[in-house]
């Protein structure tokens, strides 16, 4: 389903609180903090904003926020561990705002990164940047997808399959499935009015993972460091509008 301006509007206000709310989490990241209360201020900041967090008793997740940690690919659920320094910690946030979702997520460091540390999370994020460059009217889905993977690898890094960027907006998860691989010219033609998801998951060994027996934590399987950036974006005339646009 397209979006028209005023739907544009709606999204926009709920995608501003995610970007706060990120902010917000980023200024309290330090050893020691413990996930549980990363969890806490999420919640508590989103209702206070007269806001839902869409997490929450979605397909049966527990907690109002992912925390992923080191090998962590997403979806880890928030608990009592303690974040130690070297750490690196992906938080995604998705808000529920006067019946529009905004979805977002970054990837940070706690106290000092090691090189391997700083190498996947800045892949990552540049990954995100060569999916965003593909965005304009006439691109194909698997442009984005493929930019994406030809970056990644070439940098020695893999790209997640399982899970892929997403329609949202009206809803959580929305067609059409944006992939971080593929095939230049593969898959639906970018339409203005779009809204959707780029977030990808990249692993600094291979792209396989597993999933814990809490059936939501996606590790990989051979314990490598992973990193994510996830930004809502709206495709334009022209190109693209970050509607989450924090500093990449
Ligand atoms: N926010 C994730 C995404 O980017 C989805 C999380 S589903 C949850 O699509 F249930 F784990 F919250
Ligand atoms: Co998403
Ligand atoms: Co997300």
């Amino acid at each position: 389903r397209l979006k028209k301006e005023s739907d544009i509007d709606g999204i926009r206000k709920a995608c501003k609180l995610v970007i706060e709310t990120l902010s917000l989490v980023e200024s309290i990241i330090k050893p020691g903090l413990v996930t549980d209360d990363i969890n806490t201020l999420v919640h508590d900041f989103t209702i206070k904003n007269h806001a839902t967090p869409a997490p929450l008793n979605y397909r049966g997740f527990p907690k109002s926020v992912c925390v992923s940690i080191n090998e962590v690919i997403c979806h880890g659920i928030p608990g009592d561990y303690a974040l130690k320094d070297g750490d690196i910690v992906n938080v995604d946030v998705t808000s529920i705002l006067d019946g529009y979702y905004a979805d977002a997520n970054q990837t940070f460091f706690v106290g000092t990164p090691a090189p391997d540390a700083k190498k996947i999370v800045d892949v990552a994020r540049e990954s995100l940047r060569q999916g965003l460059s593909m965005v304009k009217p006439g691109n194909t889905v698997g442009d984005i997808g493929w930019a994406i993977q030809n970056y990644a690898e070439k940098e020695g890094c893999s790209v997640v399959r399982e899970f892929v960027g997403h329609g949202v907006g009206f809803e959580f998860h929305e067609p059409p499935q944006i992939p971080h691989f593929g095939r230049k010219g593969d898959g639906i033609e970018l339409i203005p009015g779009m809204v959707f998801t780029i977030e990808p998951m990249i692993n600094l060994g291979g792209h396989m993972l597993r999933v814990l027996r809490d059936k939501w934590t996606a590790v990989t399987r051979d314990a490598s460091l992973s990193a994510q950036f996830e930004q809502t974006i709206h495709v334009t005339d022209d190109g693209y509008d970050s509607l989450t646009p924090y500093e990449l």
